[in-house]
């Protein structure tokens, strides 16, 4: 599966999301080591902080899943840049995914990637305990 291919699946998943308070939809696509892809949007609610981002409803689908090996995760939204993930997603991808790659991209093509540890040096892990 290449970057292209993640994004246009991130991009289909934003379409479920459910964001009537931000209005910001965004969607994701987590690609296992064993090719599997997991998407997942973004899911708010009345109360705000319940609200889940949508790298996190693709993780959590694929760790339902019994995955436990990721390669790359695509997020898309549309905003003026690509989206950049927020810190406790970062954090909880990299518990799972380690130093995986990191593709971003809005709408109209724009495209950033990276590798996780670009996005959160220094991370507190279970190598830390
Ligand atoms: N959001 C995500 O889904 N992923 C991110 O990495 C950043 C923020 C969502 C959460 C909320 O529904 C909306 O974007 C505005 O913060």
């Amino acid at each position: 599966m290449d970057a292209e291919n993640l994004i246009r699946l991130a991009t289909e998943a934003r379409e479920n999301a459910y964001a009537p308070y931000s209005r910001f939809k965004v969607g994701a696509a987590l690609l296992a080591s064993d090719g599997r892809v997991f998407t997942g949007c973004n899911v708010e609610n009345a109360t705000y902080g319940l609200t889940v981002c949508a790298e996190r409803v693709a993780l959590w689908k694929a760790l339902s899943e019994g995955e436990r090996e990721f390669v790359a995760v695509a997020v898309v939204a549309d905003g003026e840049r690509p989206p950049s993930p927020c810190g406790a997603c970062r954090q909880l991808l990299w518990e799972f995914s380690g130093d995986i790659e990191v593709i971003t991209a809005n709408l109209p093509g724009a495209r950033q990637s990276y590798h996780l540890s670009e996005l959160l040096p220094h991370p507190f892990d279970r190598t830390s305990l």
